[in-house]
């Protein structure tokens, strides 16, 4: 089997060329790019071009694959199109949230594990690049008296923290809607089985358990605009057939912002989570 593998920038990324189709279904490539999401938070397969069942079987040999909780948007339950189509996607009306540096599945237990996206069609323009703020290294970048000073602090998370960016100013009905998605808190600092350690911030951070709302909201702030710093990112500008693979847990990631009638379209299987934030 053979490909190119590139280490992209200064800590987040690789890149994996030559390798297309049914090739990447493939035991040995779903190891390489495993080893990569490890070392690396995110893989670019290249113009991969695959299939619908072949997303579906490669997501398989990475891990358990989510089964929609709504159902798939075409015949298969486990792929969501991310598009802002309404025609085309049940979530349509929620993509401007991803606009914001979030990370998926914080108000659940069990945050999944990765995600896949393949662009199948891209914008016309230079918008809706996916970018990656990679939340190990910022956290292994802070100094021992930062750490020192987020060790032990918990964050709730909650639908309506991300929704008030988009909409800061809801209607009562519009807020108790979103109120009814349930909250979650997890600790900050989220210490891997392997000791790994990586920080859940992001859109859905509402605040810091037990500080005031002003020095919580600082806080929350000032640890993702240092994450968010430019050696911490990568950001990829698609092409049709490309693949992508986030370690989820460790990669606060965002759309750049596309427009309502954007071509832009992507098919995205989700990895069930492994571990719970501790
Ligand atoms: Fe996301």
């Amino acid at each position: 089997m053979a490909y190119d593998l590139t280490e992209l920038g200064p800590t987040t990324g690789v890149e994996i060329r030559g390798l297309s189709g049914k090739q990447i279904v493939d035991p040995d490539v779903a190891d390489v790019a495993l080893d990569a999401l490890d070392r690396r938070g995110v893989v670019v397969f290249r113009e991969a071009d695959v299939s619908d069942d072949d997303l579906v079987a490669f997501s398989r040999l990475l891990g358990k694959v989510a089964q929609l909780p709504l159902g798939g948007d075409g015949e298969h339950p486990e792929i969501q199109k991310v598009t802002r189509d309404a025609s085309q996607s049940k979530l349509a009306a929620y993509r401007e949230g991803t606009f914001f540096w979030h990370i998926d599945g914080t108000t659940a237990e069990v945050p999944d594990k990765a995600t896949v996206l393949t662009a199948r069609q891209v914008s016309d323009d230079d918008s809706g690049d996916t970018e990656f703020a990679n939340t190990y290294a910022a956290y292994a970048e802070l100094s021992p008296g930062q750490k020192a000073e987020i060790d032990g602090l918990r964050v709730v998370h909650s639908f309506a923290a991300s929704q008030l960016l988009v909409y800061p100013d809801p209607d009562p009905v519009e807020r108790e809607a979103w109120d009814r998605n349930p909250s979650r808190e997890h600790p900050l600092v989220w210490t891997r089985g392997s000791g790994k350690k990586s920080m859940v911030l992001g859109s859905t951070a509402e605040r810091i358990v037990g500080k005031p709302d002003e020095q919580s909201k600082a806080l929350l702030e000032r640890l993702l605009e240092w994450s968010t710093q430019d050696r911490f990112v990568l950001r990829h500008r698609w092409r049709v057939g490309d693949l992508v693979i986030w370690d989820n847990t460790g990669m606060l990631h965002r759309a750049r912002p596309y427009g309502a009638q954007s071509a832009r379209l992507m098919l995205r299987t989700s990895l069930v989570g492994e571990e719970v934030v501790r």
